[in-house]
């Protein structure tokens, strides 16, 4: 067992809920191993404005109104915004009504937010968490380089290998709709841990899981299926599996128990220029060049040991 009162670590979400972004932020506030500093929104799935309010609506979810959110960028770095209401549906999170939410988003930009935090907080303490186009964390590092060498770790949920893409057949969406920021970002010298499609294909919504948590009988444990039923139909369909893959969570799983999670440090770069492969993670996972290895890249999650871990978190979330 571990020491759950061990002293927690720091983190910042950035994300764009996203059913299975609500999950990763639920997870970490179940979580007594994780504080989270600040949670800031990110355009991707849906607009900005979109997202900025459903993770005030989830962290009303969770009881947890005192958590500080930030508006972050309205686009990518550079190109427009490619969004993802077919996977989402208009509000990014389709499939559980939940009330418009009440507390505040904070008037700082996310992007400060990111800044003045690492630059405040003692150098590699804070982990930054993105679940979405990484366009506010590369944005920060363009706006002040000197925040790289302060992250303890960025751990990300984007790219694929093995698995190929999601959006088009070489790349994956969170790194497709800002590649400009993922190169940034990988090209930043910060240790980075990677959650590629090739780990969270593996982590399927079959219906045991899914009746697990609904048996947890509580208002999450119902907006959580209601999420789970509505986003899983897109890739059941696409993919011909039982359940659908749950992909962000695993960033906030892997910082509570990473021994559920194996992979290997090699050099990972970002395409941003071919029309055809725009937004590819590039691993080197064969050691087949001399790049320097910049990226732990996961491939393997012990899936069961994922799913226990969240449906026991989710139990602790009684708001
Ligand atoms: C990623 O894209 C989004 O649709 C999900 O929220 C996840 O972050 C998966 O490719
Ligand atoms: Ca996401």
């Amino acid at each position: 067992m571990k020491d759950e009162t061990a002293m927690p670590r720091k983190i910042i979400i950035d994300t764009d809920p996203g059913q299975d972004d609500a999950l990763a932020i639920l997870l970490a506030l179940a979580s007594p191993e994780l504080q989270v500093l600040g949670i800031v929104a990110a355009a991707g799935n849906v607009p900005l404005a979109l997202t900025g309010k459903n993770i005030r609506k989830v962290c009303e979810l969770a009881g947890r109104p005192d958590i500080k959110v930030f508006a972050g960028c309205e686009g990518p770095m550079q190109g427009s915004l490619f969004t993802a209401e077919y996977v989402h549906g208009a509000s990014g999170m389709d499939g559980a009504d939940l009330p418009e939410p009440t507390m505040p988003i904070e008037t700082k930009h996310g992007v400060d937010f990111i800044i003045e935090t690492l630059m405040r907080e003692e150098a590699g303490s804070v982990t930054i968490c993105t679940l979405g186009p990484m366009t506010n964390l590369g944005t920060a590092l363009q706006k002040a380089p000197e925040i790289a060498s302060r992250i303890s770790q960025v751990v990300l949920m984007g790219g694929g290998l093995f698995e190929g893409g999601n959006v088009t057949p070489a790349a994956e969406f969170n790194i497709f709709v800002d590649p400009m920021a993922a190169e940034i970002v990988f090209a930043s010298g910060a240790p980075i841990v990677m959650m590629p499609l090739d780990v969270t294909h593996q982590v399927l919504t079959t219906k045991a899981r899914v009746a697990a948590i609904k048996a947890l009988a509580t208002p999450v444990s119902e907006a959580v299926v209601g999420w789970l039923e509505f986003f899983e139909r897109f890739d059941e369909a696409k993919y011909g599996t039982e359940g659908g893959p749950l992909h962000d969570p695993n960033v906030i799983a892997y910082l509570i128990r990473p021994e559920l999670y194996s992979g290997r440090l090699c050099n990972v770069e970002i395409e941003t220029q071919s029309a055809l492969t725009k937004g590819m993670t590039v691993a080197d996972w064969w050691g087949v060049t001399d790049r320097q290895k910049n990226a732990t890249f996961m491939r393997d999650v012990d899936a069961d040991g994922f799913y226990a871990l969240l449906t026991e978190r989710l139990a602790r979330l009684q708001a």
